[in-house]
């Protein structure tokens, strides 16, 4: 029994990959390691994931139908699929649209595709996010909300992502589910997104630019209870073939300049903040409305960001010895 983890190398990914092969798991990642941001912290994460000998690692695109289809023929053991491959980033998304078509909606049909090949797969568990939410101004987020707005090129992505594989479900008898995430952060975390950015730049003294003046709210979910909840929807698959929608979010809705201060606090210096205007793409406030995944997988975030923000930075320290 083999668990494939796609975007093993990212930051979800890996933590995903490190709590299955904690209780024992097989794991086969899978990454095509992209210059998006550093590759040396993506091979950083590798070397730790190859400390076990139940972790083997293929170098792909999930685009890339010829291999993700000789993978599969390769491996007739995978059991699940978790698949987190993908162009992330909401403002990249207006300077390289290519990318996200390319591994966000192609990269997903293929793992479709891929799946409906593999004869002995339980259930598909796959990334979306609360970007798909768009402007929508009530909050907290719902899954029953409507999400025909999108505001940039990537939420779009991971809406037809959505659709996609409400259609495969049904035409192929497929179990299915899919995460919207909500701003993850801590150890190990992305270089692109604004934790690690203030982080960063408190630490060297540099401006922070603060978009939409300051006025952002953000619900921050930690790293381990976002991993607790894959692994929660992992393990109860749909009864019946099918594909289902889960919000993985804190459900506290965060002033962003709250978050800077509680950064400042732990790393003992004040940030220089820049307050600029909103950019493109950016949603103003996002929280995530988790009754139904408490109710339906039995998971609750656990990690206030009073507590997070230390273990974060903590690992920052340590991680580039500052
Ligand atoms: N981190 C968040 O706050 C957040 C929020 C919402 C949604 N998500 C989604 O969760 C998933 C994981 O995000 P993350 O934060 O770990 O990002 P990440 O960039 O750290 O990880 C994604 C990984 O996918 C790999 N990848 C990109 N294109 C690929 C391709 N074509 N084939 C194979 N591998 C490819 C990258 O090399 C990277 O290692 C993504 O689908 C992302 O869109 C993340």
């Amino acid at each position: 029994m083999t668990i494939l983890v796609t975007g093993a190398a990212g930051f979800i990914g890996y933590h995903v990959c490190q709590a299955l092969l904690a209780r024992g798991e097989i794991v086969l990642g899978l990454d095509s390691v992209t210059s998006y941001y550093d590759p040396s912290l993506k091979r950083a994460r590798l070397k730790e994931l190859h400390n076990g000998n139940r972790f083997r690692f293929v170098e792909a695109s999930v685009a890339d139908r010829a291999a993700m289809h000789t993978l599969a023929d390769e491996h007739p053991g995978i059991t699940g699929v978790i698949h987190l491959a993908a162009q992330p980033g909401v403002r990249h998304s207006l300077v390289d649209p290519w990318a996200y078509v390319e591994a966000n909606v192609m990269g997903h049909l293929v793992m479709l595709e891929t799946a409906r090949r593999l004869e002995q797969l339980r259930h598909l568990v796959y990334a979306s996010s609360s970007s798909v939410y768009g402007g929508n101004q009530k909050v907290p987020f719902a899954v029953s909300d409507p999400v025909e707005r999108p505001l940039s090129l990537y939420a779009a992505t991971k809406r037809a992502d959505e659709l996609m594989s409400e259609a495969y479900a049904g035409l192929y008898g497929l179990r299915l589910s899919g995460l919207r995430f909500f701003t993850v952060y801590g150890p190990w975390g992305r270089p692109d997104m604004a934790p690690w950015i203030f982080c960063r730049s408190i630490l060297a003294g540099e401006t922070i630019p603060v978009y939409n003046r300051g006025l952002l709210k953000r619900d921050f979910s930690y790293i381990d209870d976002i991993t607790q909840g894959v692994l929660a929807c992992y393990d109860r698959p749909p009864a019946q073939p099918g594909h289902r929608l889960y919000n993985l979010g804190a459900s506290h809705s965060e002033d962003i300049l709250h978050f800077i201060a509680l950064l400042e606090e732990e790393i003992g210096r004040k940030a220089q903040i820049e307050l600029r205007p909103a950019q493109p793409g950016d949603m103003a406030e996002t929280c995530a409305d988790i009754a139904a995944t408490t109710r339906e997988l039995g998971w609750t975030p656990a990690t206030s960001i009073e507590a997070g923000i230390p273990r974060f930075v903590r690992w920052f320290r340590r991680y580039h010895r500052c």
